[in-house]
């Protein structure tokens, strides 16, 4: 029976090189705070328990941690002031049962994979320390993997911080990623044991790997080759570097299922992206929150593309701009949006529907077939079957205090640069002249048209100027 793993996630720290007013750990990558994607992973792993060892800005990370959405309720550990990674983790320790196994990472690494995760936890096997490691071309800075001997299978003896290690040890590449699975009763006596005598006078949680060599315990390392997934983040840049990570890492596996992006290195995901089969996706498009895109579905170069459900066969054309909210937006079977179209939270088209440049639509549905083609606003409004709506008309749907629905009845005909205003039905079949002002409702079948009548007068002079 494998023991129950308690996750610790170090989140104290200052963070010092973003150089923002941020707690470090809730800055974004792929959209979601980087302590965030710890968390899923922790959830990933069934994990019984999480506690975050918060500290610099405390109160923000515990208050984000709270509107985080996850089945893995984290508890807290405040540590103040911060006195090391050793000196983290004792924090955590009243918190811990003895009968688990404690895996210890931090809330500024986002990338590592529940899988990785569970290899190390079946090499501490409940007995052993188990530490994730990897070979790095350059590790200066980076807690050294000591061993007895040369070989790469020989004991693990010790890990030395860069600043206490000698020349000699700052030569090993293999370095600690501050990633370790230790049984937690064991933890609870090696913490104990900790002192700070060393080059930063900090508690180093790395020293407790000398005591499990002195009590005989194994201590394994893990090797991994993949970089990305024990890398932290201290800086704007490295936040930038592994977002590029990140977002290729989706873009393949998006790929992998059959979707064809035109370049992997121009789409971003902050969010969840369904897709059908033989689904499109042209350059610079951006998807966040939930997306779920149909078979044959058509993305064009440069949409934002949040919250919504695009039904097969739809053609989104360029620089569109989707954002349904809470409320979600759906767009119907073989539907046209765009280019420049805006669909805003409770926008419902039906199938075929066509949206074109420069049409808002907010909190509508269009029936089958309907049509908005130009320079035009659809907000409270319920459209009927091909419905076709023209250019510069608007739905006056506020009275300023209020908001009111727009009945549009099945095959009406709305001219251009009309106004209806709301509370108004406008009867199936009906037509609206260009430039009416609708205030009352309109019969079925009627043309309604309300504007000044036209007059020209034949005998009038045109001004002219005043000689001084
Ligand atoms: C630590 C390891 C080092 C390893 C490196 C990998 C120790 C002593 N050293 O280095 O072997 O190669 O990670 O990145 O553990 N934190 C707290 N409280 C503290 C100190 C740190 O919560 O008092 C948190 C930080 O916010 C961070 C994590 O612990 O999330 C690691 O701290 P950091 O200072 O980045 O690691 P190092 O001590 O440099
Ligand atoms: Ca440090």
């Amino acid at each position: 029976m494998a023991l129950p793993i308690d996750v610790v996630i170090m989140a104290a720290g200052k963070g010092t090189r973003m150089k923002s007013g941020l707690p470090k750990v809730l800055h974004r990558l792929g959209g979601i705070a980087l302590l965030h994607h710890v968390i899923r992973c922790a959830e990933k792993m069934s994990a019984r328990k999480a506690v975050v060892i918060t500290g610099h800005g405390a109160t923000e990370v515990e208050a984000a941690c709270a509107l985080m959405s996850s089945d893995l309720v984290p508890q807290f550990a405040r540590q103040e002031p911060q006195l090391g990674t050793g000196h983290a983790v004792q924090q955590a320790v009243p918190l811990l049962a003895d009968d688990g196994v404690t895996l210890v990472l931090s809330g500024d690494v986002p990338l590592t994979e529940a899988s990785t995760l569970q290899a190390l936890v079946n090499e501490c096997d409940g007995q052993r320390l188990a530490l994730l490691t990897l070979a790095m071309p350059d590790p200066t800075g980076y807690g050294r993997i000591v061993r007895a001997g040369m070989q790469a299978s020989s004991q693990v003896r010790a890990i030395v911080e860069h600043k206490d290690a000698s020349e000699e040890q700052r030569k090993i590449t293999e370095i600690y990623s501050g990633i370790m699975a230790v049984p937690t009763r064991l933890l609870r006596q090696w913490l104990a044991r900790l002192d700070n005598k060393n080059a930063q006078n900090e508690y180093y949680l790395t020293d407790i790997v000398k005591f499990a060599v002195a009590d005989g315990v194994a201590v394994v390392a893990h090797q991994i080759t993949d970089a990305a997934q024990v890398a932290g983040i201290n800086s704007p840049v490295q936040l930038a570097e592994l977002e590029r990570v990140y977002q290729q890492r989706r873009a393949i596996a998006l790929m992998e299922q059959g979707v064809r992006l035109a370049d992997p290195a121009r789409f971003d995901v902050r969010g969840e992206l369904t897709c059908g089969a033989d689904v499109e996706i042209d350059v610079n498009c951006l998807f966040e929150g939930k997306v779920t895109l149909g078979d044959g579905v058509r993305i064009s170069a440069n949409c934002v593309i949040a919250n919504c459900t695009i039904a097969a066969g739809a053609v989104i054309h360029p620089f569109t701009h989707i954002d349904g909210e809470k409320l979600g937006v759906q767009v119907g079977e073989g539907a046209l949006v765009g280019p420049f179209a805006r669909l805003r939270p409770g926008a419902e088209l039906g199938a075929e529907v066509h949206i074109g440049n420069f049409v808002e639509v907010k909190n509508s549905t269009l029936a089958k077939g309907a049509k908005a083609n130009h320079l035009a606003y659809l907000g409270d409004a319920t459209v009927g079957e091909r419905v076709n709506y023209g250019a510069g008309s608007i739905t006056a749907n506020y009275d300023g205090a209020n908001k009111h629905r727009t009945v549009i009845e099945a095959d009406v005909h709305i001219g251009s640069n009309c106004v209806l205003v709301a509370p108004v039905t406008i009867g199936a079949g009906g037509t609206v002249g260009g430039g009416s002002t609708i205030t009352k409702s309109t019969p079925p079948a009627a043309l309604s048209v309300a504007r000044g009548k036209q007059v020209s007068l034949t005998n009038w002079q045109r001004p002219v100027k005043v000689k001084s």
